[in-house]
């Protein structure tokens, strides 16, 4: 990164940011035991060793050349993803924290997330993470169903879940379980069973996802019968109630969570905050005083190292429009069941009120958005009908019919 390049970023534009947002560090490590049939991460079957050590000089050489674009700024929270970064031993993760640290001044008491696969697992490596300063686990269940995991491909089986659950319990304050529902072949007993399962753990956090069919998987190639729409409503239905009744608030789309157990990380996506992405494929975010940068690194691992190791981790970056700036704060924010704040939008967009102000009051006049002061958030009915609601924030050309 040349001077030339962050006087570019930092030139003068239309937008006005009275202050920088809040800022993350996102580190994706993209191989995987095996491939799952229906992940569209950027995530590769590890074939042959582990390249451990060139990844992570890959990963230092990235962050320099990522510095000079966020000199000074404080990091609020890591989250180190992927693919399967639970491959990774304990000292390679402790190694990538170090350099985190040395080059970057984190918050004290940021929250370090690590995404662990029960299929990785063995005792006292969880324990270890935790020593190299990983504050919050988040174990990739999908289901506590042997034959549930079985129809979709994951290489665990659920005593090997259970028992990752449970040494995340036991090493971290706070954890999250990823568990996904709708899956082939599911009914909703068997959804109630695999939640009773989930909330015996009593975790701090949940993410649950509807899976999905996403194009370019072995699912999308050899489509599973799934469960109809009405059932999977249904199961979302008895997912709400149930973790309620234990305790456990749903505050976004996907995540639901006891109190003081929000994970902070991702908060600070929906609430369109800013994130340097390092790692194969990563995406980032960046806002200066008059503009929003979108950044992406390259996403075939060999590639990534050898560009990355030779300070060009960046495959393409783009400015973001003026008139795309209210759609993609909206896709974010209205993910909240809290929606946001107005002030926020001029906070993190640079844009004035007036720039949204019409849109929110049809979205108010159509019972999509409620307005409380200057909260606004999604209605009951906007958040069934959420992509609708934010399709309403498109810029006028591309904008569905209102
Ligand atoms: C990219 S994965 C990384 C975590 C870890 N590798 C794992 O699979 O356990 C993050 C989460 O996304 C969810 N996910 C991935 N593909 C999905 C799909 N097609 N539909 C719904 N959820 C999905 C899963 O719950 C998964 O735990
Ligand atoms: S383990 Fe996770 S990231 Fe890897 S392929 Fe499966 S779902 Fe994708």
């Amino acid at each position: 990164m040349s001077a030339d390049a962050l006087a570019h970023w930092e030139r003068a534009g239309t937008l006005n940011l009275a202050a920088l947002p809040p800022l993350a560090v996102y580190v994706h490590l993209p191989w995987c035991l095996r491939k799952c049939p229906y992940c569209d991460f950027n995530s590769h079957a590890l074939r042959g060793e582990l390249s451990e050590r060139r990844y992570l000089d890959a990963v230092v050489a990235d962050l320099e050349a990522a510095l000079p674009l966020v000199w000074g700024r404080r990091i609020e929270s890591v989250f180190v993803g992927g693919g399967t970064p639970t491959l990774f031993s304990p000292e390679g993760i402790d190694r990538l924290l170090g350099n985190l640290r040395a080059r970057l001044p984190i918050a004290p008491g940021a929250e370090i997330t690590l995404e662990a696969n029960p299929g990785t697992f063995e005792r006292e490596r969880f324990r270890a993470f935790h020593d190299a300063g990983v504050t919050r686990l988040s174990v990739g269940v999908q289901s506590f169903d042997d034959e549930m995991l079985a129809r979709i491909g994951r290489a665990h089986d659920a005593a090997q879940a259970r028992a990752a659950v449970q040494e995340a319990r036991e090493a971290f304050a706070t954890f999250n379980v990823d568990l996904m529902y709708a899956l082939p072949g599911q009914d909703l007993a068997r959804l109630e069973a695999d939640l009773a399962y989930a909330l015996a753990f009593e975790p701090p956090h949940l993410s649950i996802y509807h899976l999905t069919v996403e194009p370019n998987t072995v699912f999308a190639l050899h489509p599973p019968a799934l469960p109809d729409e009405d059932t999977a409503s249904a199961m979302l239905d008895r997912i709400v109630e149930r973790t309620a009744a234990g305790g456990i608030e749903r505050y976004e789309v996907s995540a639901f969570a006891r109190p003081g157990h929000r994970c902070r990380h991702n908060l600070n996506y929906w609430e369109f905050g800013d994130y340097l992405g390092l790692g194969a494929g990563a995406h980032g975010k960046l806002s200066f005083a008059h503009r929003v940068l979108r950044q992406v690194r390259w996403r075939e691992p060999a590639m990534y190292m050898e560009r990355a190791l030779a300070g060009a981790a960046v495959s393409s970056e783009h400015e973001v429009a003026r008139r795309d700036l209210p759609f993609e704060f909206m896709m974010n924010a209205l993910r909240l069941r809290e929606g946001f704040d107005l002030q926020r939008v001029v906070q993190r967009t640079g844009l004035p009120p007036s720039a949204i102000e019409a849109v929110l009051e049809r979205a108010v006049a159509r019972g999509l958005l409620e307005r409380e002061g200057s909260r606004m958030r999604p209605s009951a009915r906007g958040f069934d009908f959420l992509s609708d609601l934010q399709q309403m924030f498109l810029p006028p050309t591309t904008a569905a019919p209102r």
